[in-house]
């Protein structure tokens, strides 16, 4: 395959070279951008008169039946391409000739691969957004159909105190929505047009940038001709931010493999979303999950590895740079297949609710109502929370129950202490008087719920 460079070297390139710096076998997947952006540049060629309008008729022409091809499967990429620029415009050349030549008027592919790249993470941005507000959606089914449960609120992985499931599943909506917004932000930074640029210095021939912007949808053209070919910080950016989405799916993936462990079993996985163990007949392993954690690992390096990449490379545009394409392309894939299998995860799981309520039969989880039924009564919370810590001891001795306590007993650790504090130890009363705004009580549970259902409509 002929290169788009050449005429002022004597030697044929060696093979191990060709191989080491070819990127053929990632960047194809940029083809359809790379298309578009060379169809809009090549209007603008005509449109300028920089190029005859026939020849740039012919050039858009031969690009969109490269497209076509591309877009029905049809296209066979050259393995011995340099890059996927390269083997387009080879092949247009093929197509329809010498005049294919007087596309790259106006062009490196310094503009070129950061217009590509950032089509490609506009288009992939607005995907991810669209499999977060799913994985939102499963989240928020799953919490409305199991609205009455009960489950002990865990703090250091002991119990805390009783909260509803479904508040708990809405933390992690929240933590989503938040992964929405951050990748709304990188979308801005990703919205500005590099082409126009050139190679560094921008061009003598009168280009006309905005009308480009326009045909490929940017909000704005780059400022900046050197920025523009040097700029990956929207790469970065897209990078971090899927790091803390992997994080938070991790996080919820873990939540999951521990609620459905034998010794909490209180989520029940689908066959569909489980797989067994070759040796041991009885298992079904929560695999899937535990890959969605594990990916953490690889949206971490990613970013790690390309941030590293553009540490102290002098502008403008260096070669190493070409290397933001299977950092992004990698976190971003994997992160799109854990955000749907966790989705699929959730709409076909239960819960065990007669699991849910003997783990909350724990009347020690309302150890601080009682606390709080002291301060109603004027004692200071710092005093209160010594009280019920020396009953709780108590009990905790003699291993009984809260409730088998005397009232005697609680009498003497306070004269407060009446008979409706039995009434305190229990888990629905407790979760019932959270009634402070963003609480666990059934009332702002429910508020949440129908406060999410409206925005994910939008
Ligand atoms: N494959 C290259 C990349 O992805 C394209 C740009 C090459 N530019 C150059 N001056 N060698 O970065």
């Amino acid at each position: 395959m002929s290169k788009l460079w050449g005429g002022r070297f004597n030697k044929k390139t060696d093979p191990l070279v060709d191989k080491f710096t070819s990127s053929i076998g990632y960047d194809y997947i940029l083809a359809r951008f790379d298309l578009i952006s060379s169809i809009a540049h090549a209007k603008m060629l005509g449109k300028t008169k920089i190029i005859p309008v026939k020849d740039s008729a012919k050039i858009v022409e031969g690009l969109k039946s490269i497209l076509n091809q591309i877009e029905k499967g049809k296209f066979v990429f050259d393995k011995k391409a340099e890059d996927i620029h390269t083997n387009i415009q080879a092949t247009l050349e093929k197509k329809i000739g010498r005049v294919a030549q007087k596309l790259h008027t106006a062009r490196s592919r310094n503009d070129q691969v950061a217009t590509d790249i950032r089509m490609y993470a506009k288009n992939e941005i607005k995907n991810l957004k669209f499999k977060i507000k799913n994985l939102q959606s499963a989240l928020l089914d799953f919490g409305k159909k199991n609205i009455s449960v009960i489950i002990p609120g865990f703090t250091h992985l002991q119990h805390a105190q009783p909260v509803l499931l479904t508040h708990q599943l809405l933390a992690y909506v929240e933590m989503l929505e938040r992964d929405k917004e951050r990748l709304s932000e990188a979308y801005k930074r990703c919205d500005v047009l590099p082409l126009g640029s050139g190679a560094i210095a921008g061009s003598s021939l009168p280009i006309d940038r905005k009308y480009v912007a326009r045909l490929l949808g940017f909000s704005k053209i780059a400022e900046n001709s050197i920025d523009a070919v040097s700029d990956r910080d929207f790469v970065v950016e897209i990078l971090a931010d899927l790091s803390i989405l992997s994080m938070h799916l991790s996080r919820l993936a873990e939540e999951l493999i521990i609620w459905a462990s034998p010794e909490f079993s209180i989520l029940e996985l689908d066959d569909a979303f489980c797989t067994g163990s070759s040796l041991m007949p009885q298992k079904k392993n929560p695999d899937v999950l535990e890959l969605v954690r594990g990916s953490t690992g690889n949206a971490y390096g990613n970013l790690i590895a390309f941030l590293t990449t553009m540490k102290g490379l002098p502008l403008a545009y260096n070669r190493d740079m070409q290397l933001d394409k299977p950092a992004l392309f990698n976190a971003a894939e994997g992160t799109i297949i854990c955000l749907e299998v966790l989705c699929g995860l959730i709409r076909t799981a239960g819960i065990n609710k007669n699991q849910a309520l003997i783990l909350c039969a724990d009347e020690f989880l309302c150890a601080t109502d009682l606390a709080e039924y002291l301060v109603k009564k004027g004692v200071a919370f710092k005093e209160a929370h010594e009280i019920v810590g020396k009953i709780c001891a108590l009990a905790y001795g003699k291993k009984i129950f809260l409730s088998e306590v005397p009232l005697g007993e609680w009498k003497k650790y306070s004269a407060r202490f009446e008979k409706d504090v039995y009434q305190l130890l229990d888990s629905s009363a407790s979760i019932k008087s959270k009634r402070s705004y963003g609480g666990t009580s059934p009332l702002s549970v429910k508020r949440q719920l129908s406060d999410w259902k409206r925005k994910l409509k939008k």
